[in-house]
């Protein structure tokens, strides 16, 4: 595979790669590694809100496979890592297919690592902006990926709270999702101050960081018209967690995360 250089703004912060660095990956720069640790400052507990972020999308997208869904719909996929999407579902399911999608050109870089599919199934990836909908829905390499009569599964894991309320984040997801059949799922986690004291979160609005928290009516409001799936909208460690697994407080991961179905009636087997 080959690529045309993109531009690469090292200069500046970029979400991707300071999520990497939280993560303990070697994909970033000295501005994304400021910012990480400005943000870091102040919420002490970021590194562990990432890694259960990361654990939420690996448990989501086995219920998904479970669930009978074949297809994904990634935007917002961060830089490759351990077990990304297309590796948890087709470890399950050989014959999943996913289309990455991310609006950072360093991923493109690595994109790579994200298109080692099964021979059964297939992935791809396109550089795009979740603020623009139609340009994803209507991509080439997207048509050539999913199969959109069938179900979907769209992952916005980690993505929706960069889009502040006049970047119109509402009407995008309502976009994407209704363009997806009956059976087709949203899965997806938002970052929250809600479990944090008033000085922590002084300190984050003081701070004006890229990051828009969202309380739990406004990340619920994403799910208009669908029917969640239980628990319904829960702190990421509360929702279905692995049996046994001691999990950190809610105010040390402070993200929420859901899934939900679109409604409606589909014929048994329709997810395959
Ligand atoms: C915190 S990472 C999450 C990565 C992955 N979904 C996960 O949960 O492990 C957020 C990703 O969203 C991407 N992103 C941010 N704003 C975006 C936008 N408007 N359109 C597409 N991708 C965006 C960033 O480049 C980054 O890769």
């Amino acid at each position: 595979m080959t690529h045309d250089a993109p531009h690469l703004d090292t200069t500046t912060a970029h979400p991707a790669r300071r999520y990497n660095y939280w993560l303990g990956g070697k994909d970033n720069f000295a501005a994304d590694r400021a910012s990480a640790d400005a943000i870091e400052r102040v919420f002490p507990h970021i590194r562990t809100a990432a890694r259960e972020n990361r654990a939420f999308l690996q448990r989501a997208v086995r219920i998904l496979i479970a669930a009978g869904v074949r297809q994904f719909l990634d935007i917002g996929t961060g830089l490759p890592t351990a077990d990304n999407t297309h590796e948890v579902a087709q470890q399950l399911a050989p014959d999943a297919r996913v289309v990455y999608v991310d609006n950072d050109p360093l991923v493109m870089v690595h994109a790579r690592a994200l298109l080692t599919s099964s021979p059964e199934g297939r992935t791809a990836y396109i550089e795009a902006d979740l603020r623009e909908p139609a340009r994803i829905l209507g991509h080439p390499q997207l048509a050539g990926t999913l199969d959109l009569s069938k179900p979907v599964a769209l992952m916005l894991v980690a993505t929706l709270h960069f889009l502040s309320d006049d970047q119109q984040p509402y009407t995008a997801v309502k976009q994407l999702v209704d363009r997806l059949v009956p059976g087709s799922y949203l899965a997806a986690t938002h970052a929250t101050t809600d479990f944090l004291d008033a000085q922590t979160q002084a300190a984050l609005v003081a701070q004006n960081n890229d990051i828009i928290a969202r309380d739990r009516e406004q990340f619920t409001r994403f799910f208009t018209g669908l029917d969640l799936v239980e628990p319904g909208v829960e702190v990421i460690t509360n929702w279905r967690p692995d049996p046994g697994v001691t999990m950190p407080p809610p105010e040390h991961v402070s993200m929420y995360g859901a899934l939900a179905r679109i409604p409606g009636i589909t014929k048994p087997g329709d997810s395959r």
